[in-house]
């Protein structure tokens, strides 16, 4: 009989997610499995659990509120910018990592793509294949088609602070100087800068649209899913998988590093614009509308299914609006079928229980540097940046592989008669590249000419399915 959830027993960034501006990503092989589980016992009070996790959030919360109110009274210009320096530690296991560390037979989670890894998935992911015409090879970033077995994710308020922290990290896991680990690539994401924060690197608000989790989340906002706890949680009501007890409130990460095609993309907007015969209102900017269809949300997170027309900020920003709406199944009026907020969470196209089963907790942050004027000036993309996509889910033939695979990469979907709906413009990946992928209804209504979407604007270079374990299984490991 499984008990009731405890906060204490999940890691943090699963059902609360860190607070940060700054992640780093330490991938490790394991070296020495005996000594790795022995060091375990230093690490795992390293680690953050939910209650922690969300206790801190409280906090940073009320000092926010606190300075804003200072700054309300008039003493803004003395007091200084708040600082918080709360740092979260979360590890998780790859497939191989798991076999790796020994810490029982058969480690196996019973979910094929999870126990394969994600290089036996790329190829039907859609990635680029390294070899055309040979046998496929992902073309990935060269750390990703090693063996990584383990991630640990240190999230916090600057380079400073986590980067102390994974020294840390790395101390409790080495005796007299020998470590039980071999890095195998650090990489680091920083939240963008100044009025950017909070925004990708296309420009669009990010992190809007969470499912709140039964049991877990107290307030629900107007629109937002409720699910399941084991829609996230292996062994939990709602998880369909056949996970072993060991598995028990721990969660499966996907990790993709997805770069993303700026200029190129603001060009694509641009020209498209200027040719395309979508209505654009007197004096409103026609790249701007359509970035904002093939999105579905406008670069202030306002939905264009409820302001079609024109960005609509104070929308954007009020999470008690921001969310309520659903499509209306048979028009793509106000959002296209193949809009990426459509694609991945289609209210109202399908039913709520069809669609509750395969939503994700999305956990990512943005990697690279701001566009510089040269890159403006050539449209040519010269300093790689883009999104560390993380997501949570309990298997992932529901969650990130089927999003991937079954509704961004299928132009069927969720439309195919009388036209197709096409790919999703910002993710949707064909395996082969030429012709260009389509998408119909960024013109409204008008699906007699499908739009074409020229070369991807995001590649993805690489990433693993890891398993995220309970507290209580970190300890006995
Ligand atoms: C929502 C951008 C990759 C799944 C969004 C939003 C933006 C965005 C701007 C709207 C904000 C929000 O609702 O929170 C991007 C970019 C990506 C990317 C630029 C790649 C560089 C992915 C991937 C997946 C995904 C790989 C999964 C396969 C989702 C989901 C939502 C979402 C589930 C929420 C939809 C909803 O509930 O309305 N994304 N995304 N995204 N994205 Fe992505």
């Amino acid at each position: 009989m499984t008990t009731e959830l405890s906060l204490a027993n999940v890691q943090g960034d699963i059902l609360v997610g860190f607070s940060k501006k700054v992640e780093l990503f330490y991938f490790f092989q394991i070296d020495n499995a005996d000594a790795f589980r022995a060091q375990l016992t230093n690490l795992v009070p390293l680690i953050s659990p939910a209650d922690k996790t969300i206790g801190e959030k409280a906090e940073i919360r009320k000092k926010k509120e606190e300075h804003r109110q200072n700054v309300d009274v008039g003493y803004g210009t003395v007091i200084k910018p708040v600082h918080f320096p709360v740092v979260g530690v979360n590890i998780a296991f790859s497939a191989t990592g798991l076999q790796k560390l020994q810490f029982i037979d058969n480690p196996k989670l019973n979910d094929v793509i999870f126990d394969n890894g994600m290089k036996q998935d790329a190829k039907e992911l859609g990635d680029n294949n390294a070899n055309p015409g040979a046998d496929f090879k992902p073309d990935w970033d060269p750390a990703f088609l090693q063996d990584i077995h383990g991630v640990v994710l240190i999230a916090g308020d600057s380079f400073d602070t986590t980067s102390k922290k994974l020294a840390d990290v790395k101390a409790s896991l080495s005796t007299n100087s020998v470590s039980s680990i071999i890095e195998v690539a650090t990489l680091a994401g920083d939240v963008r800068p100044g009025e950017n924060s909070g925004h990708e690197h296309f420009g669009y608000l990010d992190g809007i649209s969470q499912p709140a989790i039964d049991g877990v989340d107290e307030k629900i906002l107007p629109g937002q899913a409720k699910i399941n706890q084991g829609v996230v949680l292996l062994g939990r009501k709602g998880d369909t998988g056949n996970s072993p007890p060991w598995a028990l409130d721990g969660s499966i990460l996907a990790f993709r590093k997805l770069p993303q095609k700026v200029p190129e993309f603001e060009k694509f907007l641009l020209e498209s614009a200027k040719s395309s015969n979508i209505d654009i209102p007197d004096g409103a900017n026609g790249a701007d509308i359509l970035g904002a269809r093939l999105v579905g949300r406008w670069k202030s997170g306002a939905p264009v299914r409820l302001a079609p027309l024109a960005d609509d900020p104070e929308l954007g920003k009020d999470e008690q609006r921001n969310n309520k709406f659903k499509f209306s199944s048979n028009s793509q009026r106000s959002c296209p079928f193949a809009a990426h907020v459509r694609k991945m969470n289609p209210r109202g196209d399908l039913d709520a229980e069809i669609i509750n089963e395969r939503l994700i907790l999305r956990r990512g942050i943005p990697f690279g540097p701001e566009v510089t004027s040269e890159e403006k000036i050539t449209n040519k993309t010269q300093n790689e940046r883009g999104l560390y996509f993380v997501s949570y889910q309990s298997n992932l033939a529901n969650g990130f592989s089927f999003l991937q695979k079954s509704w961004a990469n299928n132009e069927k979907f969720p439309v195919e008669k009388p036209f197709l709906s096409g790919f999703d413009p910002i993710i949707g990946q064909k395996v082969d590249q030429s012709p260009p992928r389509e998408m119909i209804g960024a013109n409204g209504d008008n699906v007699s000419s499908p739009m074409k979407l020229e070369a991807q604007w995001v590649n993805s270079k690489g990433g693993e399915y890891f398993f995220s374990p309970s507290i209580p299984t970190l300890k006995n490991v």
